[in-house]
């Protein structure tokens, strides 16, 4: 996809390559398997199943119909297909939310870089188990250098959308996406047959009932959103620049598979390795960026693989923030295509500010609580459990609601079962469900 003017993208496969490359990104590879651990491991997995296919996959599909039908922005969508009425304001909620998510993405992001450089010179190899631990403790406590990455990585995401080359980087997805899919399968296997894998293997299957309650459920329902990019107008954005002829069901279908594949195998790579090495599942942030170089010590030629593979993660998280980027920018920018590149480097340079103090909780700002929480935890919080599932319940309701039945059927091409099962879901189904948990939560 060329981005200085409004294009189009020429290929189906190119689509599913941009949507797949925004859904898996750190929601599969580093928070699904930190929020495992915090939510006690197998009912937690199933939950965010269940919230990714039976809520998570319908809202998609509806982003994808508003996008292709308005061929337009996250905000001019709505105001395109709904003149005069108050709809654009969930376009602007994405903005907003969208932009919050990247100030933090940002940071991880910068994590990433860090870890490559250190791959580089040959730091993550050799040391004990706590070294890991330390290793990461002395990152993210570190100003100057977690800062530093962070500016960095915002650098690479506005100068790849900004230039046009989005779509040279979603086409390397063609290769990169399956390279990263085999290297996690090697990595499993390698976890999975440490001494005392099995007991990564049950919590991750063997449910613990006493973790089903409301809050744990929010928390999949949160990361189902963010894992599949959908409440935030990402999937409209992008089904925007998306020709009229290509079928968005199949796409959807094929961005969900992928992303619970991927979160699956991350988790097969984490937990087996956190058990057997002595480690405890619930650390929080830090989980996969201490296990996965402990797991690379244990296979042949570990020191180099790791690069390769910090490479791939590095592409991954990329894919995924220019996305994030391209919503606020595309909204901005309009129809104004020579705007474009000041617009995307002033929104960038500003959400990489905000996210600073997200940065420095883990350091010098740790002693800093929202609400419990520290700014980082905060941020990620409120826009996962809070914005992105407003965001999704306005979408549904949109599509559910403004556009007439003959419209959505003509546009999902589905046949009759599966249409009146997607009409149900968000109509009915997908708005309970996100009312009652979010109101549960905020009042119990
Ligand atoms: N889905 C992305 C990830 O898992 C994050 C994201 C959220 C991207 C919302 C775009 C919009 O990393």
């Amino acid at each position: 996809m060329v981005s200085s003017n409004r294009d189009q993208f020429t290929s189906k496969i190119g689509f599913i390559l941009a949507a797949a490359g925004s859904a898996i990104g750190l929601g599969a590879i580093w928070k699904f398997p930190y929020t495992v651990g915090t939510n006690g491991g197998s009912v937690f997995i199933l939950l965010f199943i269940l919230c990714t296919l039976l809520i998570g996959l319908p809202i998609l599909m509806s982003e994808f119909l508003i996008g292709r039908r308005s061929q337009a922005d996250a905000v001019s969508a709505f105001k395109k297909e709904a003149p005069g009425k108050p709809w654009f304001l969930a376009g602007w909620l994405g903005v907003i939310v969208s932009a919050l998510i990247l100030s933090f993405y940002g940071v991880v992001g910068g994590w990433i870089l860090s870890y490559l450089f250190r791959a580089v010179t040959f730091q993550l190899n050799g040391g004990s188990e706590e070294h890991y631990g330390e290793l990461f403790s002395s990152l993210i406590a570190n100003p100057w250098e977690v800062i530093f990455a962070q500016a960095m990585f915002m650098f690479i995401t506005i100068f790849i959308v900004q230039s046009g080359i989005k779509g040279g980087i979603e086409r390397a997805g063609k290769w990169m996406m399956p390279a990263l899919f085999i290297f996690f399968i090697l990595l499993a296997i390698r976890s999975l047959t440490l001494d005392g894998a099995m007991e990564g293997v049950k919590f991750m299957f063997v449910p613990d009932w006493s973790y089903l309650n409301m809050e744990t459920l929010l928390n999949a329902l949160g990361l189902a959103f963010f894992s599949l990019s959908v409440g935030v107008g990402a999937m409209i954005t992008y089904a925007s620049y998306l020709p009229k002829t290509e079928t968005i069901t199949s796409s959807a279908f094929n961005v969900a598979w992928m992303n619970i594949a991927i979160s699956i195998l991350a988790g097969l790579v984490i937990f087996p390795a956190v058990f057997a090495l002595g480690y405890s599942p619930a650390q929080g942030p830090g989980l996969v960026f201490i296990i996965l170089p402990a797991v690379f010590e244990q296979i042949p030629m570990g020191s180099v693989l790791i690069i390769i593979f910090f490479i791939l993660l590095l592409f991954a998280t990329l894919t995924s923030s220019i996305s994030l980027l391209e919503i606020t920018v595309s909204v901005f920018v309009k129809d104004n295509y020579e705007k474009r590149r000041s617009r995307a480097w002033i929104v960038g340079l500003v959400i990489f500010l905000a996210g600073i103090p997200s940065a420095l909780s883990f350091g010098v700002w740790s002693n800093i609580f929202i609400m419990d929480k520290s700014i980082f935890d905060f941020i990620d919080y409120i826009t996962a459990n809070v914005g992105m599932p407003i965001g999704a319940l306005a979408f549904s309701l949109f599509v559910a609601y403004y556009y007439k039945t003959n419209v959505t059927k003509a546009e999902l091409n589905l046949p009759n079962a599966g249409y009146w099962l997607w009409r149900t879901i968000v109509c009915v189904i997908a708005p309970i469900a996100i009312i009652t948990i979010s109101l549960y939560n905020l009042f119990a």
